[in-house]
């Protein structure tokens, strides 16, 4: 039986990989700050589907916190088959920002925790030649959004190149760049969604399901969906100032 360790396992995306995971009897660790929304999914996962569930309540950002997590992550006694570095939050503070706290956050959660956490999980999986690596990353790196998207671009190179450090151990590394999800990300981080039409949302269970598929395929970038499938090829083929245009119009209609 496998074991996977969900940083942000208590909600959205996160929640949507424990239920999917638990459902095909996997053990799971969920790492989330909160204690009482980590009990309540514990109880939820344990009674649903009879597995084993560890919680660790964890600030990603909080380096002591991270470096707890990344031991649990590389103990050779009781080993990770699955690592899903998925803990991470909208951030919409302009770059001009005096105050850079915010962003500063959102470094330590969304790339020096995945970066430690990773490289925990990849030496623990390569001296055991298998394991899977998930880092949600998001289609927004491909684009122009602030800092949010700039951090994205940095998981999903970072995804490449660890895939590559890892190319023929037995471990993969996937980044999975969802489009706009349905979870409490966006309310969480102050973000009017009303402009984004209904087309473009995407529901956390149908998400996963597809991302786990791609992850046992070694794919090394998931974009699930058709419709992003699509949208992100046509991006990927588009002059960076037109990607840098439209990416200003959706800034200007998100906030
Ligand atoms: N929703 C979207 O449209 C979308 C699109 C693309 C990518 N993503 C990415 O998907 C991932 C999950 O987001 P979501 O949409 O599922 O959001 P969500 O519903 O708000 O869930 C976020 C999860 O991360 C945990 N978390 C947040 N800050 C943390 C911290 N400092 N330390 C530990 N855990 C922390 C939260 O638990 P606590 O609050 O208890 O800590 C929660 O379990 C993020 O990396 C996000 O960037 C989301």
């Amino acid at each position: 039986m496998a074991t996977a360790l969900i940083t942000g396992g208590t909600s959205g995306i996160g929640a949507a990989f424990a239920r999917a995971l638990a459902e095909r009897g996997d053990s799971l660790i969920l790492v989330a700050r909160n204690p009482d929304r980590l009990a309540e999914m514990a109880i939820e996962l344990k009674e649903r589907y009879a597995v084993d569930v560890e919680t660790i309540s964890a600030d990603l950002s909080r380096r002591e916190d991270v470096e707890r997590v990344a031991e649990r992550v590389e103990s050779a006694a009781q080993p990770i088959d699955l690592l899903i570095n998925n803990a991470g939050f909208g951030l919409r503070d302009k770059l001009l920002a005096v105050d850079v706290g915010p962003h500063d956050r959102g470094i330590d959660v969304m790339i020096r925790a995945v970066l430690i956490l990773g490289g925990a999980a990849g030496r623990a999986m390569k001296a055991r030649g298998a394991g899977t690596i998930i880092n949600v990353s998001s289609s927004s790196g491909f684009i122009a959004m602030g800092a949010y998207s700039a951090i994205k671009a940095w998981v999903t190179s970072y995804t490449e190149g660890l895939a590559n450090e890892l190319h023929g151990t037995g471990v993969t590394v996937t980044a999975l760049c969802p489009g706009w999800v349905r979870t409490e990300f966006h309310e969480r981080a102050d973000i009017d969604t009303r402009s984004i039409p209904d087309y473009f949302w995407l529901g956390a269970e149908p998400l996963v399901r597809e991302a786990l598929v791609d992850a046992a395929a070694g794919k090394v970038i998931s974009i699930p969906s058709r419709r992003y499938a699509v949208l992100m090829g046509v991006a990927r083929l588009m002059p960076r100032r037109a990607i840098r245009s439209v990416s200003r119009r959706l800034s200007s209609g998100s906030h």
